[in-house]
This record gives structure tokens, sequence and C-alpha cells, in this order.
């Protein structure tokens, strides 16, 4: 009876439904190659994604957020808004075959510039203008392919804006901007770009990313990006940066999607292969954290494992 009163009090829960799942799709065949800083995150060739997708599907998540390795790379990121660059491609064959999973794109430069920036370079800087019509380029080039969502990561000054009206312009009215407005510079995303072949050749990206020092900042990027068009905003990292997403949450009253990044997953994995940690408790009590500081939706690499669960507990 304790239990049934405990459950029927809880107020928070998390569900499947609000889960989205990362999927980093490559260039090439047959390819179905381990992230070895993420256990059981993998990229997909197209001929072999569909073992994944299959995952998504049966564990009920409704979404993947796509992220594109390409063959090759340039200064100017150009298979980023190649209309038949790695995502267009991937989004079409998921479309064609899975009609009701939901498709985010995310819209950034770094997978596919040689010097690993999420801007336009011209000599040493990067070119928070030139980098716009690029961005857009790309948005517009996802949302005609059918992506439902589009995911702006890049942090340029502007680029909610610049996007939404490149997506109005070629009819994509109604196609929602996710908007990566409270991005931090962090060690965290690490592992990720491993797996996405993205770290910056030089530099670092703390002159377009935020000083994880800055709250106010931050609050001060989302409402830029609400009044430029975005429709809900990620928080990023998440674990680290809690309040951030309950500020948000309290400020403007959005649904604010928490991301659950790569070195936060990487640590409960490692944690976890060494028997430190029980796995399940941890990731579900990070789970139900996000939610308590009110995040609507998850972004996170764990969520076939939360779903099954999910579903093992019901
Ligand atoms: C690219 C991008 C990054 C992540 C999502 N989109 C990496 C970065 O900014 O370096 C990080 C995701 C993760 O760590 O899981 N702009
Ligand atoms: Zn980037």
């Amino acid at each position: 009876m304790k239990e049934t009163l405990r459950n029927m009090v809880r107020e928070n829960h998390v569900r499947a439904d609000e889960l989205i799942y990362p999927v980093f799709v490559r260039e090439g065949e047959n390819i179905c190659n381990l992230v070895e800083s993420m256990p059981g995150i993998y990229q997909y060739s197209l001929d072999r994604l569909p073992e994944e997708i299959d995952r998504v599907v049966d564990a009920e998540i409704p979404a993947v957020l796509l992220f594109g390795i390409p063959a090759h790379k340039d200064e100017m990121g150009s298979g980023a808004y190649d209309e038949n660059g790695i995502v267009p491609q991937a989004i079409r064959f998921i479309r064609e075959r899975y009609e009701n999973l939901l498709i985010i794109a995310d819209v950034c430069l770094c997978e596919y510039t040689s010097h690993g920036h999420c801007g336009l370079v011209c000599d040493g800087v990067i070119r928070n203008d030139e980098t716009l019509p690029l961005l857009s380029k790309a948005a517009v080039a996802y949302a005609r392919a059918g992506a439902d969502i589009i995911a702006p990561s890049d942090m340029m000054d502007k680029r909610v804006g610049a996007i939404r009206q490149a997506l109005d312009e070629e009819g994509f009215l109604y196609t929602p901007i996710l908007s990566y407005s409270a991005k931090f510079a962090s060690a965290y995303y690490g592992p990720f770009r491993d797996a996405a072949h993205s770290a910056p050749g030089f530099g670092d990206r703390r002159t377009y990313q935020m000083d994880s020092a800055n709250g106010e900042e931050a609050m001060r990027e989302v409402e830029q990006d609400i009044a430029e068009g975005a429709d809900f905003i990620i928080a990023k990292p998440a674990m680290a940066y809690l309040d951030i997403i309950k500020e948000i949450k309290r400020k403007f009253n959005i649904p604010v999607v928490a991301y659950n990044v790569s070195g936060e997953y990487a640590m409960v994995k490692a944690a976890a292969a060494n028997g430190w940690i029980d796995e399940k408790k941890i990731v579900m009590e990070n789970m139900i954290a996000f939610k308590r500081a009110g995040a609507k939706m998850i972004i996170t690499y764990h969520a076939l494992d939360v779903a099954r669960w999910l579903k093992e507990d019901a």
C-alpha cells in the first residue's frame, strides 16, 4: 500500500514517448562502428541503419536526432548543405521506411569542415554572419528531404531568424525549430567529437559557445532565440546545468529539452562497467532529475535502455 500511495503522489515521471535518441549516420557501406568512448553507440551506414531504427521503433521512442559523418570534409563544410549529403540521404531513407518516426535534423558545420569549427573560418577567425546562409541552406535541404524538426546547434548569433526566414521562403512554414539556445562550451562533448569526428583542428569553441559560469547570459540567448522564432529550446549539457533548465522553464514557459550529452553518458557507462554504480538506478535517477528541473523532453544516448526499463517495470 505504501508503494501505491508513493506512486500516487509522485510529482514527475519519465516516459518513453518524451525521449529523443541521437543517431550517427555515416557515408559508406556496411558500416556499424562502435564509438569507443560511448559503449553501445555506433555509427551506421545507410544499409545498416534499419537495425538501429528498428530498435528505436520497437522501443516506442518517437524521435531520432540525426548527425551526419561525411566521407570528405572541406573548408566550407559543403557536405552539410549538399542536397545529396549524408543527412538528406538518411532523412529520405528513414522517411520512406518509417512513416511515423519523428526526424530531427541537427544543423551545424563542424562535422563537415576540415577545421572542425561550427562556422566558416577566415584568417583563423569564426565568421558569424557569413555562416548564416550556409546554415539556412542546410536547414532547407533537410526540410526538403523530409525532416520534421530543424535543430541548429552551431551557436552563431541570429541563426534562428535566418533559418526561420529561409524555411518560410521555401514553403516550410510549419517546420519547427528546436534551438540549442543554452549551449555551453563544455568538456562533456569530448566523446561526441570522437563519434562525429568533429573536434576543432585549432583553438576551441569558446568564441561561440557559452562560458559555463554564465547563467544569465543563457537566459539572454534563449530570449533572443524565442524572439527569432525558436519553437522550443535545448539546454546542454544537462546534468551539470539543471539550474539552467529550471530557469528557462520558469522564465519563458516554453518546452525545454534536456540534452544528456556524450560525456555524461560515458561517465555513467564507465562506472557501470567497473561495477561501481548501479547503471539502471543511476540512469533513471538522472532522467527524473531532468524532469524535476522542468525538462519536457530528453535527448539521451540511454534512450533504448530507459525505454526497455520502463516497460519491464510497468
Ligand atoms: C555540434 C554538436 C555537438 C554536440 C551536439 N551537436 C558537439 C560540439 O558542440 O562540440 C554535442 C553532443 C554530445 O556531446 O552528446 N555542434
Ligand atoms: Zn558544431
